[in-house]
């Protein structure tokens, strides 16, 4: 296994949280739907406590959680980018394309943070020792509030776009309806919404 890489990806994982709080934080501005309020404002706190969460992987890693990588710094801009792209949303004054864009955002955030958490998985199922159970035990603690964070706001986002472009739209998603945590599910769920039209 490589040393380096797996640091880096878990520094990526760090950095992937941390923007994740400022995604967040910038998305509940721009939101009018209650019930996604109520879903983001979990999923705050939620993220707020998975920054925790790698910064203990780091500790148990021997990783100095300050420490730069080139990896790092574009996870860095790309999450800069997202919460300046919602600011350009609210700056123009159409709440509604205000509130898809910061779906758009968060889903954009969630694909990476979940992309991570399955790598790291896969990472702790090889790694052997102490280092191989901090992983796992992480990964365990976050794994089904991530699958929500991304396959739920997919869900939102797609019917958000299509009640906005003047078709029946299903809100709640099924997403959330029926508590999606695989991809299948996720497919599944979409496929009903489809076929309710
Ligand atoms: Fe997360």
């Amino acid at each position: 296994m490589n040393k380096n890489r797996i640091s880096d990806l878990v520094l990526q994982a760090l950095e992937t949280e941390k923007g994740g709080v400022q995604v967040y934080e910038t998305a509940l501005r721009c939101v009018m739907n209650d019930d996604l309020k109520e879903e983001w404002t979990k999923y705050l706190e939620q993220t707020r406590n998975h920054v925790e969460v790698v910064v203990r992987v780091c500790e148990a890693l021997g990783l100095d959680s300050d420490q730069e990588t080139p990896g790092r710094l574009v996870v860095r801009h790309v999450g800069n980018s997202l919460v300046r792209a919602m600011e350009i949303a609210l700056d123009a004054g159409e709440p509604t394309a205000a509130q898809l864009v910061a779906a758009e955002c968060v889903v954009e955030a969630e694909t990476k943070d979940h992309l991570n958490w399955e790598l790291i998985s896969q990472v702790a199922k090889a790694m052997k020792g102490a280092e191989g159970k901090a992983l796992k035990d992480a990964y365990e603690e976050v794994e089904e509030q991530e699958d929500e964070h991304l396959y739920h706001t997919t869900g939102w986002c797609r019917e958000l776009w299509i009640e906005s472009l003047g078709m029946p739209a299903v809100l709640p998603p099924p997403e959330e309806e029926k508590d999606v945590k695989t991809a299948i599910g996720a497919a599944r769920a979409e496929h009903m919404a489809d076929a309710s039209r």
